[in-house]
């Protein structure tokens, strides 16, 4: 499949649980993919690890070191892509920092500083960069969130508070947006994954949250600007393939 061949794609988070999926399917999908890290080590160890899924992937795949936490560098990471690949056509921001909190009376305020950076402003800085690029030229900006920004679970407390609010910080964004030709969509993910497996109790897939998240990048989809889209199961995937593999007959 090839439905996102000559776009460019960033997805800041690469590296991580739901990232390294979006990544896989998105080069699968033909998409070249740049994933800014902050860590050199990571970059070498995520090469390799797209490598020993399929070698040949790895041709479209930009691995850049830098912080997009850091406006700075994140401005000169949006440089470098520009330059050394091309205009990005979308961003994927999937950033999150966890730290389980069994009472929230009982946080250190360290931890409530780093879920904050994780969840919050990771992802706002991540759209202050690319945001202004598809507002001017067209583009498709998605944050992925979970269902802790709706509901707490146990010991999800300092969780819930950032991705709440960054769940606002995305309808706030989409609204800004609306007379723009930027696309601002948040994929509220309920794929559980840890170590970069998708664990047995989830509902949905890691690579099943993947192809829908390619499949609203590309042309099928027809655009989907200021939704929030609750993905919880493998048959809202199977619905968008039986559709784009009808428009393609
Ligand atoms: N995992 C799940 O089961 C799950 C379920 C539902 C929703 N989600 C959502 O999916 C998104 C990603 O979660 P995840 O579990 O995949 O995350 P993760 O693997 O823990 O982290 C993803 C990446 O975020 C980057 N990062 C973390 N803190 C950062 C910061 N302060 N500044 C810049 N980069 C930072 C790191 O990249 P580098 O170290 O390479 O720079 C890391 O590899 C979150 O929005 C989360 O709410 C996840």
């Amino acid at each position: 499949m090839n439905t996102l061949k000559r776009k460019t794609i960033v997805v800041a988070g690469g590296t991580g649980n739901v990232g390294s999926f979006l990544v896989q399917q998105l080069l699968e999908q033909g998409a070249r993919v740049v994933v800014p890290s902050r860590s050199e080590d990571k970059i070498q160890e995520f090469r390799s690890y797209i490598e020993k899924r399929n070698e040949s992937l790895t041709e479209r795949l930009h691995l850049i070191k830098g912080n997009l936490s850091d406006e700075e560098e994140a401005r000169h990471i949006l440089e470098r892509i520009t330059n050394e690949v091309s205009k990005p056509d979308a961003a994927i921001s999937s950033l999150g920092y966890f730290v389980p909190a069994p009472s929230l009376l009982d946080i250190n305020f360290e931890d409530l500083d780093r879920v904050m950076d994780g969840y919050l402003t990771a992802h706002f800085k991540v759209a202050r960069t690319f945001l202004p690029v598809f507002q001017e030229n067209g583009g498709t900006l998605i944050f992925i969130n979970g269902p802790l920004a709706f509901e707490p679970w146990d010991g999800s407390g300092l969780v819930s508070i950032a991705t709440a609010a960054q769940h606002m910080l995305f309808k706030t964004i989409a609204k800004e947006s609306t007379e723009s030709r930027a696309q601002v969509v948040e994929i509220v993910n309920y794929a559980y994954i840890r170590n970069r497996e998708t664990q047995p109790s989830s509902s949905i897939s890691g690579d099943d949250v993947g192809k829908y998240v390619a499949w609203l990048i590309s042309e099928n989809s027809g655009g989907y600007h200021g939704e929030s889209i609750h993905l919880s199961s493998p048959d809202q995937v199977r619905k968008i393939e039986k559709v784009s593999h009808a428009s393609v007959l």
